[in-house]
């Protein structure tokens, strides 16, 4: 593995990516113990939440309680999802001081998503940037439908990387190039790549992954033979976005880390304490974490004597 970064940065999305698709409606304690429990397990950005409409999605209209309720861990960067000026200012005044923008790289995804075509929502998160800026507050960017849009089918990697530089050029410090639908495979994550960072510098992408077609972990080994050193993932595989049909959940942390435990690239992720986290989550959501990682190790402890006695979730 050439490239290999030694070190990653795992961002965890579990609480806004996961948590916003759920039907179950998880009350506002749960979500601020799911947050601490990730940011204790070692996570280093954990994306608390969304100040979106609450409209649009109900799920995340307790935003500002959740961020009131969270003990701020000093090495932990807490992020939240905003997609118009109306979102900084909620974030602002909710103590957040980084934000995630999220553009796309088809039209039909972007209308379908929040209502605008492509280059107006740039022109919004333009002046969000902007207004960032002087807030002292880090904005995120999100390229959606990277490696296809469930409504337009392929999409063309020079539009994405269009669509990267757009962000990284009106102040993003980083790109996650987002396979929103899970429908990468490794053959296709160097031509995408490849195009993103001829237009911005390897160091500003980061990769976001659902895993609907099980190809997630894959398409990270891909990746990071090519130099990139940021995933996101999200805790048990918790995840999906309501307005991509047919989107299951997020890479899952705990399979991330495993794997990247087993190539000797260090993350400052506790598995164990990730599995704990989850383990509680799955408790409000009403069923069982997806991870693999996760169903091994319950497995595990179910047919061992002392794990017998466990509660199971
Ligand atoms: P709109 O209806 O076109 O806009 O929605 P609007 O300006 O007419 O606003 C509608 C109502 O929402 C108004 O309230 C606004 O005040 C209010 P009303 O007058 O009807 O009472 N409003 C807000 N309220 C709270 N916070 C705000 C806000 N903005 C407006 N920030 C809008 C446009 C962008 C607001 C809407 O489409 C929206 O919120 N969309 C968000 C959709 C979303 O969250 N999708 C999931 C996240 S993206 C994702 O999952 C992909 C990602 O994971 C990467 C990947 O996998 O690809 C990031
Ligand atoms: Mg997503």
């Amino acid at each position: 593995m050439s490239a290999a970064p030694r070190r990653v940065t795992v961002v965890e999305v579990g609480p806004r990516d996961g948590l916003q698709n759920e039907s179950a409606s998880v009350a506002t304690p749960a979500k601020i113990a799911f947050v601490d429990g990730l940011s204790a397990a070692g996570l280093p950005v954990v994306e608390v939440s969304a100040f979106v409409s609450p409209k649009w999605v109900p799920q995340m209209a307790d935003a500002a309680d959740v961020f009131a309720g969270i003990a701020r861990h000093p090495d932990t960067r807490y992020s939240a999802l905003v997609p118009n000026l109306a979102g900084l200012d909620r974030a602002h005044a909710a103590g957040a001081t980084e934000v995630a923008i999220f553009a796309a790289s088809s039209e039909t995804f972007s209308r379908r998503n929040i209502n605008q075509s492509i280059d107006e929502s740039l022109d919004t998160y333009r002046a969000v940037c902007e207004r960032a800026q002087g807030l002292g507050i880090r904005v995120r960017g999100y390229v959606s439908t990277a490696f296809g849009c469930p409504f337009e089918g392929a999409v063309d990697p020079q539009r994405v990387a269009s669509v990267a530089g757009a962000l990284i050029d009106m102040g993003a410090f980083e790109v996650a190039v987002s396979d929103t639908i899970g429908i990468a495979h490794p053959g296709q994550v160097p031509g995408v790549v490849g195009a993103v960072s001829e237009r911005i510098p390897i160091e500003k992408i980061a990769l976001h992954f659902h895993d609907t077609r099980g190809t997630a972990l894959a398409n990270v080994l891909a990746a990071l033979d090519l130099g990139v050193a940021t995933f996101d993932a999200s805790a048990g595989g918790l995840g999906g976005c309501p307005y991509a049909p047919g989107a299951t959940g997020n890479l899952a942390t705990e399979d991330l880390i495993y794997m990247l435990d087993g190539l000797g690239i260090t993350t400052g992720v506790t598995l164990e304490r990730v599995v704990e986290a989850s383990a509680e989550m799955a408790r409000h959501v009403g069923h069982p974490p997806v991870s693999r990682y996760f169903q091994a190790v319950r497995a595990a402890r179910a047919s061992s004597p002392a794990g017998g006695r466990r509660s199971s979730s």
